[in-house]
């Protein structure tokens, strides 16, 4: 149906390799259907390798540093080494730059903006792009400026230079993603890294979207395009076990008291002092996540040994193709332009995002997710609305679909073509059936989403929950 405009060539490897990838769901017509996952933007599924590599270590795991005995000494070589082999993916410093392990990207943000150290005035300029989590928690500690758009959506860097320029030396750090959620744009981050230095401020990298998709580099911090902090997630690169990092000068973080202190934070505690621990113990307060740590790490060697430039490759021309394909349908509202990560985000004229997304998973067995993305800014801005309270409403009544909103397609680079395709043919009969689908479902307050008249998807989900969680 659709002309072969990509090489179909998925990672093979990585493909075969991903846990759960031949799951099959309930659908309309008493069907089951291969479940086509393109959430990969929220989390990614595990890895097979890694799952089999974890099982065997969780053998031998233990508290560490603070253990006798084999297995808390391996767990220890485990867990630190991590954070080598972290630091190395991103082309840390060895030496200069300590990496911080934490949940997430949101917890790496967060405990950044406790470590930097603030004075009344300071500013902090992130963008109208970004992520809550590269946002609010700046809102708490500085005077927060925001990077306009585009009219495509992308970061006005002649703005960043006026409002680097108008506030010297008062701004102490760029806060920007490498890559956005919503869009899926890359932002030029060393060319950002440059102009933030010109003006003394430092810059941080929310690279939650982008280190998963793309080879990354901090560059030396010699070098006027170096990377100062950088954060992401594990959980959104093929290893959802709670750990991510936080990347950045080990001379932050041997200042002052951490946010969070207690066991393993500190040398010597004393009665009316505190002799804290160096770098990064003194920020990774009780007993660490050695099994996100050990997973995290080993699923960045797998990547490595594949390739992120052939993974990177592959999601791009399926990013190029899913674009070209929808842009074509005229009843297909598509958000963003290029360069940009495999997220592609559309609206289909008269109809509810909410509703979109249900008919996808419960006609076609696709996972996408829709409404604002946590970036209620950048998406209200796309979509050319205004803020209002009144919707506030719509939460307390659970009518979410109410809301503003898109529907997002977020791709990695075991998707293949043939799963696009489902998802394009999906849209197309959509939009040729827009009245029969508005009639056929009804928005459920208790499951916060649309469903079809005629399929017991809380009975569906209960039988499930039953049989994997028993
Ligand atoms: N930030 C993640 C997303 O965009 C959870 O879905």
């Amino acid at each position: 149906m659709y002309p072969l405009q990509v090489v179909n060539r998925p990672n093979t490897a990585l493909r075969s390799n991903i846990h759960g990838i031949d799951v099959k769901v309930p659908v309309l017509g008493g069907k089951k259907k291969p479940f086509i996952f393109f959430d990969n933007a929220a989390s990614t599924p595990p890895l097979k390798s890694i799952l089999a590599h974890m099982d065997e270590f969780m053998k031998w795991y233990s508290g560490v540093h603070r253990g006798t005995g084999y297995k808390s000494l391996l767990s220890s070589k485990v867990y630190d080494h991590s954070h080598d082999v972290i630091a190395e993916f991103v082309g840390a410093d060895p030496v200069l730059d300590t990496v911080v392990l934490v949940k997430n990207t949101t917890e790496a943000i967060n405990k950044l903006s406790y470590r930097l150290e603030f004075k009344p005035g300071d500013i902090v300029i992130t963008t109208d792009m970004e992520h809550h989590s590269n946002d609010l928690p700046w809102r708490q500690q500085a005077r927060v400026e925001y990077v306009q758009l585009d009219n495509l959506g992308k970061l006005d860097l002649d703005h960043l230079q006026s409002l680097l320029k108008k506030n010297y030396p008062r701004v102490k750090l760029v806060a920007v993603c490498g890559a956005s959620n919503v869009t899926g744009h890359i932002n030029d981050v060393h060319r950002i890294a440059e102009l933030a230095h010109g003006f003394g401020a430092r810059i941080l990298v929310d690279g939650a979207q982008l280190i998963p998709h793309h080879s990354f580099n901090m560059k030396p911090h010699s070098h006027p395009q170096h990377i100062d902090f950088l954060a992401f997630s594990g959980h959104k690169i093929f290893a959802p076990y709670g750990c991510g990092a936080l990347i950045g000068p080990r001379g932050v973080f041997e200042q002052g008291a951490p946010e969070y202190s207690g066991g393993g934070t500190v040398n010597m505690v004393f009665n009316d002092f505190v002799f804290w621990g160096a770098p990064p113990d003194r920020d990774e307060a009780g007993s660490p996540n050695v099994p996100g740590a050990y997973a995290l790490a080993a699923t960045l060697e797998y990547l490595k040994s594949l390739g992120m430039l052939q993974l990177s490759r592959h999601e791009q021309r399926l990013t190029s193709y899913v674009m070209e394909q929808l842009g074509n349908n005229r009843e297909v509202i598509l958000y963003g332009s290029t360069p940009r990560v495999g997220v592609v985000t559309f609206n289909i004229k008269g109809l509810s995002h909410a509703l979109v997304g249900a008919i996808l998973c419960f006609e076609a067995g696709i996972g996408v997710r829709t409404g604002c993305f946590c970036a209620q800014g950048y998406v209200r801005k796309l979509l050319g609305e205004r803020e209002n309270p009144g919707h506030l409403e719509y939460y307390a009544k659970r009518e979410l679909y109410k809301l503003p909103g898109m529907v997002r397609i977020s791709l990695a680079a075991y998707n293949t073509q043939q799963e696009v395709d489902v998802l394009l043919q999906m849209v197309e009969h959509i939009v040729s059936n827009k009245k029969a689908y508005r009639d056929s479902y009804y928005w459920s307050e208790e499951l916060g989403t649309y469903i079809p008249k005629g399929l017991p998807v809380e009975t569906l989900v209960e039988q499930i929950y039953q049989r994997v969680c028993p």
